[in-house]
């Protein structure tokens, strides 16, 4: 609005201007001849010429098309918090998904997390008994997870459960039929949330491979905040070393953050 008034007192400046500008012009004309031929001189030698500062070249980053989440940072799981709907319940866990079925398992968001500000946590309810194969929930990841054979992936996430339970947790392929890693992770039962951290070591390669979590006994089990990063990050740091090390190629001057583009 405020901008909308400055052009508004603009308009009529200007347009003063700009009359007082042609009238001056049409006296200057009337001196010249019809026939205008402009000759442009540019002068290309080196003594004129300016060095480019070595700090004009730089780097623009924003969190736009997953540059950040999904792009340089290492983090595998995509929404890990169960907030991609907001603060509200039910909030978007997209692109999280059940191994099960209706019957077997029970899935629901509510505000029960350990983290005040992210207070999303997801409720998993196994309603089968001795569950043949195990039911649960699965990950895919940013178009699936890159997992590599031989290397090392850090398992972070938050869970609680009022009774003891034994959640197994996999890197499989898409399909879950290729285990690419499995652990057993013990949860005691308590009413705390507690943190859980856990090595898996890929016996396998596949570029489309999700992180499961599954539990073959009847009870409920909360999660949050659950994380998978591979243990090589640049420096500890938690950006993907082969793309950090593409950028720093490129030898920035500078980093920009920008903000506020998009409005
Ligand atoms: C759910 O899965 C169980 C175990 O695989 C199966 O026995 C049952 O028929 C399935 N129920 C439905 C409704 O698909
Ligand atoms: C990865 O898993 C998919 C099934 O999800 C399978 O079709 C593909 O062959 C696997 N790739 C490798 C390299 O094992
Ligand atoms: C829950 O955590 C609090 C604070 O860390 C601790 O005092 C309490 O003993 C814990 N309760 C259980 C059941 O583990």
């Amino acid at each position: 609005m405020k901008r909308m008034g400055s052009k508004q007192v603009l308009v009529p400046t200007v347009s003063c201007l700009l009359l007082l500008f042609c009238l001056g012009c049409k006296c200057l004309a009337l001196e010249l001849e019809a026939t205008q031929t402009a000759t442009l001189k540019v002068d290309a030698s080196s003594q004129l010429a300016r060095k480019i500062p070595d700090t004009l070249f730089g780097m623009f980053f924003e969190e736009i098309n997953h540059a950040g989440a999904g792009g340089i940072w290492a983090e595998l799981v995509s929404n890990r918090g169960f907030e991609a709907g907001g603060l509200h319940t039910p909030s978007n866990i997209d692109p999280w998904s059940i191994i099960g079925n209706d019957s077997s398992i029970f899935v629901a968001t509510d505000r029960t997390s350990c983290f005040s500000r992210n207070i999303i946590a997801l409720r998993m309810e196994v309603l089968c008994d001795e569950c043949p194969a195990g039911v649960g929930i699965y990950n895919p990841g940013f178009w699936g997870m890159n997992i590599e054979d031989g290397k090392t992936y850090n398992l972070v996430m938050y869970v609680k459960s009022a009774e003891a339970a034994d959640l197994t947790v996999s890197l499989a392929s898409s399909d879950g039929l290729q285990k690419l890693a499995s652990v057993t992770v013990p949860v005691a039962g308590t009413s705390n949330w507690t943190k859980v951290e856990q090595k898996l070591i890929a016996k396998g390669t596949n570029r489309t491979s999700r992180l499961e979590i599954t539990s073959n006994k009847k009870g409920v089990v909360w999660f949050d905040q659950v994380s998978l990063m591979p243990s090589d990050t640049f420096k500890g740091h938690g950006f993907r070393t082969e793309l950090i090390s593409m950028l720093l190629d490129l030898k920035p001057r500078f980093l920009r953050f920008p903000g506020w583009l998009l409005r």
